[in-house]
């Protein structure tokens, strides 16, 4: 996504928002989020002229909650449940494993860029625990087993989608 086009969605939230005060930077740092997946540099340097903010204390709000990220989501999302009912059923031993197999970036992006594995608490399914979304879907009662095969399966379609020239 070119940072023209990223600054063209923060023009647009801007102008759906017309209360521009530096008490709004949160909240439009979610927004921006939500809309983008991710928060740009140029998203955070637009708005924090827009707000008449220093981009320092933008970066500087933005980095201090962890709900935010500075890159661009995966092809394949996974929320991996961290919270009680799933660590008890084991999940640190599924974040385990996919940190292994698909070789997660500290920003929490698979080498390869198709996998984002975000790490969350409570997705309100604990009797199924443990659980992962992966794009949207829910999965529970998981075990590295069932995981990679998941995981298999979206190998085996983006290598046909590949082989079909449509990747
Ligand atoms: S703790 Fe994982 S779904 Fe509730």
């Amino acid at each position: 996504m070119s940072p023209v086009h990223e600054a063209s969605r923060v023009e647009a939230l801007l102008a759906e928002r017309p209360d521009h005060s530096r008490d709004q930077l949160i909240p439009m740092l979610q927004e921006i989020q939500v809309r983008e997946g991710y928060l740009s540099q140029a998203a955070m340097t637009e708005l924090a002229v827009a707000l008449d903010t220093p981009v320092a204390s933008v970066y500087g709000v933005a980095t201090f909650y962890n709900q935010f990220r500075f890159a661009p989501l995966g092809t394949h999302v996974i929320e991996l449940c961290r919270g009680t009912a799933c660590h008890v059923k084991q999940s640190l031993a599924l974040q385990q494993h996919l940190q292994r197999r698909l070789k997660l970036r500290p920003d929490g992006n698979s080498a390869d860029k198709r996998f984002t594995v975000l790490k969350v608490a409570c997705l309100g399914a604990c009797s199924i625990a443990p659980v992962i979304k992966l794009d949207g879907e829910f999965y529970g009662h998981l075990t590295i087993e069932k995981l990679d095969s998941l995981l298999d399966a979206l190998d085996r379609d983006c290598y046909a989608a590949e082989e079909a020239g449509v990747a």
